[in-house]
């Protein structure tokens, strides 16, 4: 697709997630940043100047002298809208920008719930986009409010839609080990995680949304409405001493049971519907199946296929279930920024802005 430059601003834009945007959204073929906004500490100042920047590649020149604005509708105007926003704050702003006709693609949780909001990981339920139809019917705004789901959730659902498709799944025991840059800058003190694992992630909420979030993305819609799968989900979240991508070990009981051999033939063929294939973000692979037996490892498989990629191994049979495996995802890339970045892509392709 060939396309005008699309405005895009960034809400957050200093945070941890909000330096994936602006580094993300560099170049970027169809969007180009024409606000970065944060708190009023940061207002007024010069992106490099407010920001302490924590990403391994360099900040992009075209951030370096913008100067920071509010995160308000006055001063932050733009076709499409990426929130990097804390819950309680995106939770009154993010209908505010949808009001004033932006498309809000959003990674904080205040909305993912929400009955007429997708919560959308392109590559396995793209479909789920005509929801903002419905949303913008109910809420009578011309933008709309777009979500991903939590960063943990992320890499396990895109394996259980793929062995869902195929075999039906019914439970799903989940053990996460998550990384250090999903707590935010400066997020946890080293003397906590320093030879350490906290078995406790986001006071509690975070087990929660892994045990929802998938059954709003794995569900159908139907009606206007998403029927949420009927899927039996158990978490365990443990922040562990990574600096990026989040480990999630997991085993399945199928409908349908399906020895490792046939399962890892279809995680390495499931591709993305159509409209979600070809677009700048699209992971390609969907899913890489590693083989050894000591792999995925966050260090060396979190920028398969630039972030976007689930990487999955350790396929083998559960003696108490039917299936375990490993899933990798990296999460601000694929779990963040780089989710944001692609349902807003999404949003452009089928002409929904
Ligand atoms: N980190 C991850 O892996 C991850 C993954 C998925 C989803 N998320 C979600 O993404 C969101 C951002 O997380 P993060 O880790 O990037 O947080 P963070 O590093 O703490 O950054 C927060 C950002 O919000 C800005 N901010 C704070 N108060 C504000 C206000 N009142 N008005 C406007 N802006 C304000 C901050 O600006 P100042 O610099 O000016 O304070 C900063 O830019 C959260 O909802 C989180 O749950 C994070």
């Amino acid at each position: 697709m060939s396309s005008p430059q699309i405005s895009v601003a960034v809400l957050g834009a200093t945070g941890s997630v909000g330096q994936r945007f602006v580094a993300l959204l560099d170049n970027h073929p169809w969007f180009k940043v024409v606000a970065l906004a944060a708190s009023d500490r940061s207002a007024g100042k010069k992106y490099a100047q407010a920001t302490r920047w924590v990403l391994d590649t360099p900040m992009p020149d075209y951030a370096k002298d913008m100067i920071i604005v509010p995160a308000n509708t006055n001063a932050v105007q733009a076709k499409i809208v990426f929130s990097a926003l804390h819950t309680e704050i995106a939770s009154e702003l993010e209908p505010q920008f949808a009001q004033a006709g932006s498309a809000v693609c959003s990674n904080a949780s205040a909305h993912r719930r929400d009955a007429d909001v997708p919560l959308l990981l392109p590559e396995i339920n793209a479909d789920h986009i005509q929801l903002i139809k419905q949303q913008r019917k109910n809420k009578g705004w011309s933008g709309c409010i777009v979500t991903n789901p939590n960063c943990t959730s992320t890499g396990l659902t895109v394996a259980l839609k793929a062995l869902d498709d195929a075999f039906g799944v019914k439970k799903v025991f989940a053990v996460s080990l998550q990384a250090l840059s999903g707590a935010g800058y400066p997020g946890v003190s080293s003397l906590d995680i320093m030879d350490n694992i906290i078995p406790n992630v986001g006071n509690g909420g975070e087990e929660e949304k892994v045990e929802w979030e998938p059954r709003k993305m794995l569900g159908k819609l139907n009606g206007g409405k998403i029927e949420l799968a009927d899927i039996k989900f158990s978490a365990h979240t443990n922040r562990v001493a990574v600096i990026d991508g989040h480990t999630v070990c997991a085993s399945v009981a199928l409908t349908n049971p399906a020895d490792p051999q046939t399962a890892e033939a279809i995680l390495r063929n499931f591709s993305a519907p159509e409209s979600a294939r070809n677009l700048p973000s699209s992971p390609r692979p969907v899913i890489s199946l590693r083989d050894e037996a000591d792999r995925p490892q966050p260090r060396l498989d979190r920028l398969t296929g630039n972030g976007m990629t689930t990487v999955v191994g350790r396929v083998r049979q559960d003696p108490i279930l039917d299936l375990k495996f490993v899933t990798l995802s990296h999460n601000t890339i694929r779990g963040a920024a780089g989710a944001s970045i692609y349902n807003a892509e999404l949003l452009t392709h089928l002409d929904l802005l």
